[in-house]
């Protein structure tokens, strides 16, 4: 399976900004294997996917958030009936929507069964809002039942389109400052959480089938501490947030 790298730019960059940092990934990026994308802001999605559509490149084009219904009188709100076509994924559920933006568990439900419905591949995010020293405790609470309110109705067909982003609140950067503010988790944490995340997705669909989900980590990922990660078992790529704001890092993050 290709590891995962995705760059989630938050509500940072001009159109200038966006063009030089997308124009600069498409070049770094020719010639390794990985499912690169980026997520730059809503505003940015059509000239960004016009410089990618000139290119002969991987790199994939996704959005940060969508709301759930189809159409209708919700101002300010995209549709992913909007998204179709103009991208291939989109951000659910991240923790900077659920804490400012008050987004439930039942409404990252609807929005995930609506991107599917438009083909969209969401990426999960869920995660646990403090640090625990005690691993096991992860699991039991906050982030397993994220992750089982999430997926109410999904289907086994379904699961395994979806990408999950483990994101512990805790190790996100903070949104100014130099990159490595954020207290990033351990390789060896990530995995314990990751790994009883899938076993719990096996109770929930079948061993089989949650082998083949595709689980990421996010939360000051660097090119300094992105291989602590993407060589272990069962992380299957990366969710980076600041360092996919600056390209010689962002694309050492994609060569790693
Ligand atoms: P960070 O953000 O890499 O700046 O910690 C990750 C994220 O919020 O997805």
């Amino acid at each position: 399976m290709k590891k995962i790298i995705a760059g989630n730019w938050k509500m940072f960059t001009t159109l200038a900004d966006a063009t030089v940092l997308t124009e600069s990934i498409i070049n770094g990026i020719n010639d390794i294997d990985s499912e690169v994308i980026i997520f730059p802001p809503f505003v940015w999605l059509v000239p960004i996917s016009d410089i990618i559509k000139k290119h002969p490149t991987r790199l994939k084009l996704g959005a940060q958030n969508m709301f759930s219904k189809e159409s209708g009188a919700f101002t300010g709100e995209i549709s992913p009936k909007m998204l179709k076509g103009l991208c291939n994924y989109v951000i659910i559920g991240h923790s900077e929507r659920r804490y400012n933006f008050h987004e439930t568990d039942t409404l990252v439900n609807d929005k995930l069964k609506n991107a599917l419905a438009f083909g969209l591949t969401p990426i999960l995010c869920i995660g646990e809002q403090k640090k625990t020293t005690n691993n096991e405790s992860v699991t039991e609470r906050e982030v397993i039942s994220h992750l089982t309110k999430s997926l109410e109705g999904i289907s086994a067909e379904n699961i395994t389109k979806i990408i999950i982003a483990y994101e512990p609140v805790w190790a996100i950067s903070k949104p100014v400052g130099p990159i490595g503010v954020g207290d990033a988790a351990t390789g060896e944490y990530v995995e314990i959480v990751i790994n009883d995340l899938r076993k719990h997705l096996g109770k929930l669909y079948s061993e089989e089938t949650a082998k083949n989900i595709r689980i990421i980590y996010g939360g000051s990922v660097k090119a300094a501490n992105v291989k602590e990660y993407i060589t272990r078992k069962g992380i299957d790529g990366v969710l980076v947030g600041t360092a996919s704001l600056k390209p010689e890092e962002f694309i050492k993050i994609c060569k790693s």
